[in-house]
């Protein structure tokens, strides 16, 4: 079975001590570092930009997936050149969504596209030859912590057979809500990397041990 990525999203994490959070993800055993960007335009809240992003990048050796949940996300992909290595940008700000794929390309980095949970996949069909991942919100983005609206695994079951039918080589990005008990239905839907945000940041147990608890239950 290949191995399940795992992306643990910064946004629980405590920020008065983000850069020990970092290193405790890397030690841990993490594949990815998942980086929430939000404008407050297309989704209610705030979060940071390319320059929290470019002190992160020289904590961390991770591969960066940065998840651009802003309006007009193609404005800001360059000032993400140095430092992310996937750029995500949602299908519902991106009506040039292929040249917006393109532009990432061009900057050598991997092309994402993501796809709320209210957004008929259908959206997405035309750009599945140019993406390099399908990001699949399980949960209405902007906040860590909330449930997974399990219909959503679906949705990753059809993306899956779309990709497989075209022969295409696009990876499916989970994210919102993944947690022990529904990481390996994830994985069976089709996903090979998870976003996991407030089951690897909490205060119940270390970053390490909450890694580790994921990997055992992903079970690859
Ligand atoms: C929410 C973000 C997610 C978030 C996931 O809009 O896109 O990446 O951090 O957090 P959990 O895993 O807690 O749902
Ligand atoms: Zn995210």
């Amino acid at each position: 079975m290949a191995h399940l990525k795992i992306a643990p999203s910064i946004l629980t994490a405590d920020f008065g001590r983000l850069a020990d959070e970092v290193r405790a993800a890397e030690a841990g055993g993490a594949d990815i570092l998942h980086l929430d960007v939000m404008d407050g335009r297309f989704v209610p809240n705030i979060t940071f930009g390319a320059l929290l992003v470019e002190t992160l990048r020289k904590v961390t050796s991770l591969p960066f997936d940065l998840h651009l949940m802003t309006v007009e996300p193609e404005r800001l992909i360059d000032q993400f050149a140095d430092t992310a290595d996937t750029i995500n940008v949602h299908i519902e700000v991106s009506p040039h969504i292929n040249r917006t794929l393109d532009a990432i390309r061009k900057l050598g980095k991997r092309a994402g596209v993501c796809i709320n949970p209210g957004t008929s996949v259908a959206a997405i069909e035309e750009s599945l030859p140019d993406a390099d991942q399908v990001m699949v919100m399980t949960i209405n983005p902007g906040w860590g912590g909330q449930q997974m609206i399990p219909r959503q695994l679906e949705k990753v079951a059809r993306i899956r057979a779309m990709l497989d039918a075209g022969g295409y080589g696009a990876e499916i990005e989970i994210d919102g809500g993944v947690k022990v008990g529904n990481i390996a239905e994830c994985a069976r839907a089709g996903a090979s990397v998870v976003v996991c945000g407030s089951s690897v940041y909490n205060a119940q147990k270390s970053v390490a041990e909450n890694i580790a608890e994921l990997r055992a239950a992903a079970g690859r």
